[in-house]
């Protein structure tokens, strides 16, 4: 497989010699290019960068450099260009299997703003795009990102890893499980012990306790894992954006609307709520979505209460009220609570027959002795 990476940051890449990728380089299956992109500038500040057009803060990475180096490395069909990006698409290992299957990665490493859209448009038409990213966060640049995909897909590479079994059973390999716990010597370290089942030479006990711990470790690290996201039809639940809180407000408005008519009463505060206040709880609540041809019609937030994962605003267009959307929406926000919730909180109307009996089959139980607003009941459920 041959590796070129274009950057502004050249030393960046140092680690490459020293690292498992380098004794790939050496054992000549990776031939590893680092190109600094300003060798494809033309002025005395060798500039790579300028202002927005449109305003707005940063500089943007400029588009002749880039394009000048796909021509000089020969880029062409049959090639993937990786631009690393926190607007990418999200890396993981499925995308690490797909790469290592690759010929010729050339790896374009952004800095400031980004780099102008007519590269990655043109770089389309040249070869395979890939933008990606390493996570939801922002680093300085795309080279750590660069660096992180290449060591996650060349340690894939046929020939590569001495030990082929240990990619079987790692995280994010074919159980879809997080690695259980390992142990080695010694048996007894500051007091604590290897647990006696690895010593008992019982290999199917053996299997069963890491499978049993496999599962614990990802239900409580990262239960997203176990319930993928999506509804029967292959819907899927995702994040709300601040974009989405008109519809948000209009759900919810159609929401307590019935609520209130159901109820004969218009005491009831999420039915007054301005586009404001929808906003500014959005940024308190991790808050979830569901669109059907486009049309917002099912939400739920959650946030940390103390110990307890606080779920609220469980709302579902009322046309599509009854048809299992709301017990949907009240699994998946259990299982994106996170780790340190021990349990599950929820607020209700009183007179919200309907939603009782749902909060009750999903082993809510009501508390009684934990105060409630006017007209509302609290549950609880412990976290398993
Ligand atoms: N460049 C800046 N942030 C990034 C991220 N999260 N992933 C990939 N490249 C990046």
């Amino acid at each position: 497989m041959r590796l070129d990476y274009l950057t502004i940051f050249p030393d960046f890449f140092g680690p490459l010699e020293l690292s498992l990728p380098g004794k790939a380089a050496a054992s000549g299956l990776l031939d590893v290019h680092v190109h600094d992109l300003r060798t494809w500038t033309h002025d005395r500040h060798r500039t790579v960068d300028d202002t927005p057009y449109g305003g707005g803060a940063g500089m943007v990475m400029k588009p002749e450099p880039f394009g000048e180096a796909f021509e000089a490395l020969g880029i062409g069909a049959g090639d993937t260009i990786v631009f690393t990006t926190p607007s990418g698409e999200r890396f993981d290992q499925r995308l690490a299997e797909e790469l290592a299957t690759r010929e010729r990665i050339v790896f374009a490493c952004g800095r400031y703003e980004g780099i102008d859209q007519r590269v990655i448009d043109h770089a389309r038409e040249v070869a395979e795009v890939r933008e990606l990213s390493l996570g939801d966060y922002v680093l300085n640049g795309g080279e750590v990102a660069a660096l992180a995909v290449t060591e996650a897909v060349v340690r894939l590479l046929p020939g590569f890893m001495g030990n082929a079994e240990s990619l079987v059973e790692e995280s994010h390999g074919a159980s879809g499980l997080l690695e259980y716990p390992v142990y080695t010597k010694p048996r007894t370290w500051q007091g604590r012990e290897v647990p006696d089942v690895l010593l008992s030479g019982d290999h199917g006990r053996i299997a069963a306790w890491r499978e049993d711990q496999a599962r614990r470790r990802t239900a409580r690290r990262r239960p997203d894992l176990l319930h993928p996201s999506v509804l029967d039809d292959g819907t899927p639940i995702v994040r709300a954006v601040p974009g989405d809180a008109g519809e948000l407000l209009t759900l919810q408005r159609a929401c307590w609307v019935q609520e209130a008519l159901d109820n004969d009463t218009l005491d009831i505060p999420a039915l007054h709520e301005s586009l404001d206040d929808v906003v500014a709880w959005m940024q308190e609540w991790d808050t979830w979505v569901v669109r059907r041809a486009g049309r917002l019609v099912g939400a739920v937030r959650g946030k940390m209460e103390g110990d307890a994962w606080d779920i609220g605003r469980i709302m579902v267009a009322p046309d599509l009220q009854g048809s299992g959307l709301g017990r949907a929406l009240l699994d998946h926000i259990q299982a994106v609570a996170p780790e340190q919730a021990t349990s599950y909180l929820l607020f209700t109307g009183e007179g919200s027959a309907r939603n009782r009996r749902m909060y009750r089959k999903a082993g809510f139980r009501l508390r009684a002795d934990l105060p409630a607003p006017p007209h509302a009941v609290v549950l609880t459920k412990p976290r398993r």
